[in-house]
């Protein structure tokens, strides 16, 4: 059995719509799949057209400490499809954390409720949908996993908090002396623009190549089926959505099961699962990069051209310094810069101007008064 965390504490990029289309991608790969709803948004359980607040036992009777309330995680599961069940949730998810504070061993609830699991199914595949923040039921879906995989959409701030993410998880492994696997997976990638690649080579560098080959593009199909509550395959099974899921699952397949310990195994009624040591797979040791990247951006709803020329171009803004429309009037650009200062200005329309945004400002020799950006 495959245990796999969908964590990321950014909202909004694609954690849910990745657990549920990957989920109903393994099942028609012909594995066994329990989609486990880990945030009490419940947008998993929504998106396989089940009804949250119609639920009498969810994810909340199975972490909840108090008796009366408590369920197995096999009494609350509900089969969605073939190879495909849902372990569902909902709003009273949100009481967990308080309920549990200050209890002993609150953190491995998760882990102990899937080892406890009494079924006579076995998973292949445990996917498990967390909750945009890094509390404690994020930390016990990670605690559980082999692997995460960590969605990041190609849009603004799109890194933004991810090193909390992997300092968690090093937490997590420095705690249960284990290695989870981690691997971002390039979201929302708009193939028309080069913000969009640009930011995906900055996720290539970040996770130091440690990403998936298959990209999920944006494609409203898959907005579309989340409303119907249906996984993109079965809604439209010609779309890109519908291709990039299925490709991603056939990687995660194929991803090197083979290398001994990268996943974490675990048996029914075996709790013993905390002690074994995987094979040592850093999830960030990324090579500190010699150039930093710094993000441009400006805003400028009517402006027809944005170039950007600084320091780092030779103050040449045809050259290297065009700016993208990314969305509704901003524009971006992203530089890669050695540490060091810089001094730059807009040129909005052919019109030099500094950066609106940026209190930094220093003279040049002339007396010429530009923005300054700092990189450490
Ligand atoms: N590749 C995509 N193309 C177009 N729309 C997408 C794509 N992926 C996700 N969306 C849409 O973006 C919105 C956010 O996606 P999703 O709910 O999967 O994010 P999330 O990370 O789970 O959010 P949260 O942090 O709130 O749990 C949804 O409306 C979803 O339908
Ligand atoms: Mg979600």
């Amino acid at each position: 059995m495959r245990i796999i965390a969908i964590a990321n504490q950014k909202g909004g990029c694609g954690k849910t719509t990745t657990a549920v289309n990957l989920s109903a991608c393994l099942a028609q790969l012909k594995k066994n799949v329990l989609l486990i709803d880990l945030d009490p948004q419940g947008h998993a359980t929504l998106g396989l057209n089940v009804k949250p607040q119609e639920l009498n036992k969810t994810m909340y009777n199975v972490l909840t400490p108090n008796a009366e309330n408590k369920a197995r995680l096999d009494e609350i599961i509900m089969p969605i499809s073939d190879n495909l069940d849902l372990a569902p949730a909902n709003i009273m998810l949100s009481a967990i954390e308080q309920e549990l504070s200050g209890k002993p061993e609150r953190e491995a609830k998760l882990m102990q409720a899937i080892s406890l699991m009494a079924t006579n199914k076995t998973y292949d595949y445990v996917i498990i949908d967390c909750s945009p923040s890094l509390g404690l039921l994020t930390f016990n879906g990670l605690r559980v996993s082999g692997e995460l995989i960590a969605p990041v959409d190609t849009g603004f701030y799109s890194l933004h908090g991810i090193s909390r993410l992997l300092e968690t998880v090093n937490l997590i492994e420095k705690q249960l002396n284990c290695k989870i696997q981690v691997k971002a997976l390039v979201t929302m990638f708009d193939c028309r623009t080069n913000f969009s690649r640009e930011v995906k080579e900055e996720i290539c560098k970040y996770f130091s190549g440690k990403v998936y080959e298959t990209l999920i593009h944006n494609n409203v199909k898959l907005k579309e089926a989340s409303s119907y509550g249906l996984p993109v395959v079965s809604y439209n099974k010609r779309c890109r959505g519908s291709e990039d899921y299925t490709m991603l699952a056939k990687e995660v397949v194929a991803q090197v099961k083979a290398k001994k310990g990268t996943t974490k195994e675990v048996e029914a009624r075996d709790t013993s699962q905390e002690k074994i040591e995987n094979t040592p797979v850093q999830p960030n040791e990324q090579e500190s990069p010699a150039k930093k990247s710094a993000v441009f951006t400006f805003y400028g709803a009517e402006a027809q051209k944005v170039e950007i020329a600084g320091d780092f171009n030779n103050w040449v803004s045809s050259t290297q310094g065009q700016m993208e429309n990314i969305e509704n009037g901003v524009w971006a650009r992203v530089v890669h810069l050695d540490p060091g200062k810089y001094q730059y200005k807009f040129v909005v329309d052919g019109k030099w101007i500094i950066d609106p945004k940026n209190p930094k400002i220093e003279r040049d020799l002339s007396g010429n008064i530009n923005s300054l950006i700092e990189i450490e």
